[in-house]
């Protein structure tokens, strides 16, 4: 009982929180490069004055932009047999609007995908990875207008033919569903791009946002399919499996309301259509969305190849004392601690058994191969005065989600295709803008001001997981 030798083993990055170099060779701001450094408490902020003195993360990152050989040497030596990232579409439309692409832009992703494939890695590209252009998000209030499917599609186009030779597995909008949550920070999500104000109905922009990307999402996919029908098109989801706090009705269904706020993204990108639930929600609200019959039937028609997701921790949620007939989800109200589990120093509660239960959930309802392009611990590392970090804690956590990983594939018969933990090298969090929390199998010396050497140095973790891949799992038993 082994997992298939096919099975892609990698490591997984995005752009935004790698490259830095934001404004060189044509690149124009995206919103990531608006995006202040935060903390754990305190949350980032979009800034439109880059001149203000601030820290920027994505304007430096781990200057990947000009380490990727360097980089790629020590991944290869990893033995990793696919690489995640994104593309930039600043890089490659730096308003958003263009007719034209900077080519530029389109040599920089050239060469880092010739890169990969000359040492044995298949790339693995997210097209929208939380950095759209910030002329979108200026011009036209991002995802809240149609207009931005034209812009979107365009992008994926030109990129689908350029690198259709390179590139098989594609992903459309990384973490689409975590706009679900839309009250979270400043913009109701940085992929939709709609900064946030009072005036506004947010939940309703949120659904009209998600509409149009949905939308851009199956365009995209059918476009793929004509210009290289091998073409492996996903989605990706944020996967985290919500479960009640008491076995009382009231519980369980809250879990369920919350399990379909969260997932029917999900619905529509892999069968196609909207559940029933979210029409009724929508309707009994009179919000009149733009939803036209040709989107409709598009939606239909553009279905993924695969569901790529991402999985860190399970959610546990507890009912109100009085709940509306619709039993609203609003994650940072319902959200309870889960007493079973251990956390994280981030507050992310620690579950291998919710990875396998995810990838059950999934498989039954989609009937499709899943790729688990992000897992990992956000963690604190220290180097050791002999250059050593003994992360043994990451390797705990790896082992013990991969193990639950290889259960859902030998025992459940699970459909897994490839698993690529996050941050695989040291980079800028996403949530939090720091680069103190590390989730590389590689440090990289770099404060959270963008100080430091930049020095790369292998962690404890690069060889558990060097021979982990070597053996295809078999180190760890089941
Ligand atoms: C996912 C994102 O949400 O989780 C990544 O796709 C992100 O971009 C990762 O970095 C981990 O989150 P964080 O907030 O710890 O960086």
């Amino acid at each position: 009982m082994e997992i298939n030798n096919n099975f892609l083993w990698g490591g997984a990055v995005a752009a935004n929180q790698v490259e830095g170099a934001w404004n060189v060779n044509g690149k124009g701001d995206s919103i990531a490069d608006h995006l202040t450094a935060g903390s754990q408490n305190t949350s980032r902020k979009i800034v439109d004055d880059l001149s203000k003195n601030l820290n920027f993360p994505s304007h430096y990152g781990i200057d990947f932009y000009n380490t990727y050989k360097q980089d790629i040497r020590l991944l290869a030596n990893l033995g990793l047999k696919c690489f995640r990232t994104s593309i930039a579409w600043s890089r490659i439309f730096p308003n958003g609007d263009e007719e034209f692409p900077n080519e530029q832009g389109l040599e920089f992703y050239d060469d880092l995908f010739d890169e990969l494939i000359k040492n044995g890695m298949t790339p693995i590209v997210t097209l929208s990875h939380f950095e759209m252009p910030y002329h979108l998000v200026k011009k036209y209030h991002g995802w809240k207008n149609r207009k931005l499917i034209d812009f979107f599609t365009n992008y994926a186009k030109t990129v689908f033919t350029r690198y259709k030779d390179k590139v098989h597995y594609w992903m459309t909008f990384n973490e689409i569903n975590n706009q679900s949550n839309f009250n979270s920070s400043d913009a109701l999500f940085s992929n939709s791009g709609i900064i946030k104000n009072n005036r506004d109905n947010n939940e309703k922009d949120m659904y009209q946002a998600a509409h149009y990307e949905l939308v851009a999402s199956a365009k995209a996919v059918a476009i793929a399919h004509k210009i290289n029908p091998d073409f492996k098109i996903g989605c990706m989801l944020a996967m985290a499996p919500i479960y009640p706090n008491t076995s009382n009705p009231k519980d369980i269904f809250k879990a369920e309301r919350a399990t379909q706020t969260r997932y029917w993204f999900g619905d529509v990108q892999c069968i196609g259509s909207y559940p029933s639930w979210l029409k009724s929600y929508q309707n009994n609200k009179g919000w009149n969305l733009d939803v036209t019959p040709s989107d409709i039937a598009i939606l239909k028609t553009g279905t993924v190849d695969y569901i790529g997701m991402s999985y860190y921790m399970s959610m546990t949620v507890k009912s109100k004392e009085k709940e509306n007939n619709y039993y609203s989800f609003e994650e940072d109200k319902d959200k309870v601690k889960n007493s079973y589990l251990d956390e994280s120093d981030w507050g992310w509660q620690i579950d291998p058994i919710g990875l396998r239960y995810s990838l059950n959930w999934l498989n039954d309802r989609y009937h499709k191969p899943i790729f688990i392009v992000e897992n990992g611990l956000g963690a604190k590392d220290s180097v050791d005065s002999d250059d050593k970090i003994k992360d043994l804690y990451r390797i705990k956590y790896l082992k013990s989600h991969i193990s639950e990983m290889k259960k859902a594939i030998l025992c459940d018969g699970v459909n897994v295709i490839g698993y690529t933990p996050w941050g695989i090298i040291d980079l800028i969090s996403a949530g939090t803008g720091e680069m103190s929390k590390r989730y590389g199998v590689i440090y990289v010396d770099q404060n959270d001001q963008g100080e430091g050497s930049g020095r790369r140095l292998l962690k404890n973790s690069y060889y558990w997981y060097q021979q982990t891949i070597h053996c295809n799992a078999s180190n760890i038993k089941i």
